[in-house]
C-alpha cells in the first residue's frame, strides 16, 4: 500500500498532562508531518524532513491545520441518538420519560442498524474515531453496532445493556439471560478486528444482585473484557441506591460486592464519590468517565477533575449522548472547561485536547494503539481546521501562540472545524483536503 504523508501543524503527547507539567509533555511542530504506512502511523516529525526522506509517500497539505489524534468518546450510548437534547426532566424521570421508550424500538435489526449507523456517521463528522457505547438489552442492538462499526473500521467498544428491575417489562431480562447473551456477545465480538466487548450492567438500581454477581462471573470468566456502568451521578440517583443496597458502604460496593470493581472498569459520570470510592479506585486502577455536556443538561453536578486525577485516578472524556447534547467532543471540551472554571480550575488546550485523545484511550487501556499521534499507533487521525466559521477565524487571526489559536474552536467549534478524518490510514470523512503537487 502507498505510504500517507500528512502535512500540517502537529499536536501530541509524551505524558499526562493532568499530572505532570503540560510544557514538557506536549509534541508540538507548527509544520509538522504524519507519515502512514498502511494502517498504521509509521513516523511523526519535521515535514520537510519525512518529505526528503520518502518522495515516494501521496501527500496531503493541510496547510496550517492542526493534525491530531482521531478523537476517542468513552462512554456514550447509540440507541439515544433519536433522543438528543429532549426537555425538561432530570435523571430517573429523563430515563423514564423519554430513553426507556426508544430503547425499547431496538429489538428490531433494522431499526437497530439505522441508529448505529446514522451514530457512527455523526460521530465521524465530528471527528470522533472511537466511540464506547451502550447497546440496550436487546443482542440485535449489539450485533448492528458492531457490524455497523467494522463496516467502517472503527475501534469500538459496546455492550449489552443489562437490567433486570426497575425498567418497563419490555426492556428486561434477566440474571441467566443477561450472563447469558452477553457471554455469546462477546464470544461473537470480543477481539474480532477493531470490536472490543463491555460487559454493561447498566447501574445497580436496574440490576438485582443476583444480575449484578452474574456479570461479575462473566467478568471474571473474561477478563480482557472491559466493563461499563454508572456511578454516582445525581443524588436522588445514589439516595436510590442506599435504599436498594441498604448493607453497600457506598455506590461503589454495589458493584464492588458482586466482582464489578476492577482495573478495566469504566466508571462514568462518578461526580459525588465518597472519599472511600476515589481511594477505592485509584488503588484498583480503574478509570472515571467525566461527561461534562450530560453533567449540565441533566443537572447532575460538577465532575472534580483535578481531585480525581491527583488522587490517581484515570480518566476519560465522553459525549454521553443522548444524556450529553453533542456529538462534538470540542463542544465536550469546552463544557469540560467551564465546569473547571465553575470549580476554580482552568484546564489548558493541552489538556482538554489529551482528554479527548490520549486520557480517553488510557481509560479504555489502549494506550499507543488510538488516541495518540505516535509511531506504532493506528492511523486514526483528526485534521482540525482552526478557523472554520467567521467568528473563530477573527478570534484566530489574533493568536500569539498555537494555544491561542486552538482555544477559539475548542470553545466554539463544532462539525465545521472537522477538516478531514481517517480511519487506520484510510481518508473516511473531509470536506477540503488539498492534495499538493507533488
Ligand atoms: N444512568 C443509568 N442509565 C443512564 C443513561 O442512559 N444515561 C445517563 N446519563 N445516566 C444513566
Ligand atoms: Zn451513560
Amino acid at each position: 500500500m502507498t505510504k500517507q504523508l500528512l502535512l500540517g501543524q502537529t499536536l501530541g503527547f509524551s505524558g499526562n498532562p493532568l499530572t505532570s507539567d503540560w510544557a514538557d509533555i506536549v509534541e508540538f511542530d507548527s509544520a509538522g508531518g504524519v507519515l502512514i504506512d498502511g494502517d498504521r502511523i509509521s513516523a511523526v516529525g519535521n515535514g520537510a524532513a519525512l518529505k526528503a526522506a520518502h518522495p515516494e509517500a501521496d501527500i496531503t497539505d493541510y496547510g496550517d491545520a492542526l493534525i491530531s489524534a482521531g478523537f476517542v468518546d468513552a462512554h456514550m450510548h447509540y440507541p439515544q441518538t433519536g433522543i438528543i437534547a429532549s426537555w425538561g426532566k432530570q435523571l430517573i424521570d429523563w430515563l423514564n420519560t423519554y430513553t426507556f421508550p426508544e430503547e425499547a424500538r431496538f429489538g428490531d435489526p433494522a431499526y437497530a442498524a439505522e441508529a448505529a449507523g446514522l451514530t457512527l456517521d455523526l460521530a465521524l463528522a465530528h471527528g470522533t474515531t472511537t466511540l464506547t457505547s451502550f447497546c440496550t438489552i436487546h443482542p440485535e442492538s449489539v450485533d448492528a453496532f458492531f457490524a455497523a462499526a467494522a463496516h467502517r473500521n472503527m475501534e469500538v467498544v459496546a455492550g449489552k445493556t443489562c437490567m433486570d428491575r426497575n425498567a418497563p417489562g419490555n426492556l428486561l431480562d434477566t440474571a441467566q439471560s443477561a450472563y447469558d447473551d452477553s457471554k455469546a456477545l462477546l464470544a461473537k465480538w470480543h477481539g474480532v478486528g477493531r470490536a472490543h466487548y463491555a460487559i454493561t450492567p447498566r447501574f445497580s438500581p436496574t440490576s438485582t444482585p443476583e444480575q449484578l454477581m452474574a456479570l461479575g462471573a462473566l467478568w471474571a470468566e473474561n477478563p480482557s473484557c472491559l466493563m461499563q456502568t454508572h456511578l454516582s451521578e445525581q443524588l436522588p440517583e445514589i439516595a436510590w441506591v442506599k435504599e436498594l443496597f441498604p448493607d453497600a458502604r457506598d455506590y461503589l460496593d454495589t458493584y464492588e460486592r458482586f466482582g464489578l470493581l476492577g482495573a478495566r472498569g469504566l466508571y462514568g459520570h462518578a461526580i459525588h464519590l465518597e472519599d472511600r470510592e476515589i481511594a477505592r479506585l485509584a488503588e484498583i486502577g480503574a478509570a472515571v468517565v467525566h461527561c461534562p455536556t450530560s453533567n449540565t443538561f441533566i443537572g447532575s453536578g460538577l465532575f472534580d477533575l483535578m481531585a480525581l486525577a491527583r488522587a490517581g485516578l484515570s480518566i476519560g472524556l465522553a459525549t454521553d449522548t443522548g444524556g450529553g447534547s453533542s456529538f462534538s467532543m470540542l463542544r465536550t471540551m469546552a463544557a469540560a472547561y467551564e465546569i473547571g472554571q465553575l470549580r476554580g480550575i482552568a484546564l489548558h488546550p493541552a489538556q482538554l485536547m489529551w482528554l479527548a485523545t490520549e486520557g480517553s484511550a488510557q481509560a479504555l487501556h489502549m494506550q499507543g494503539q488510538i488516541g495518540a499521534l505516535r509511531p506504532g499507533a493506528t492511523a486514526d487521525i483528526t485534521v482540525l481546521d482552526l478557523a472554520s466559521t467567521s467568528a473563530i477565524a477573527q478570534r484566530h487571526d489574533k493568536a500569539g501562540d498555537i494555544w491561542d489559536a486552538l482555544f477559539p474552536t475548542i470553545m466554539m467549534g463544532d462539525d465545521r472545524a472537522i477538516r478531514d478524518v481517517w480511519i487506520a490510514g484510510r481518508r473516511r470523512h473531509g470536506k477540503s483536503a488539498s492534495k499538493a503537487a507533488q
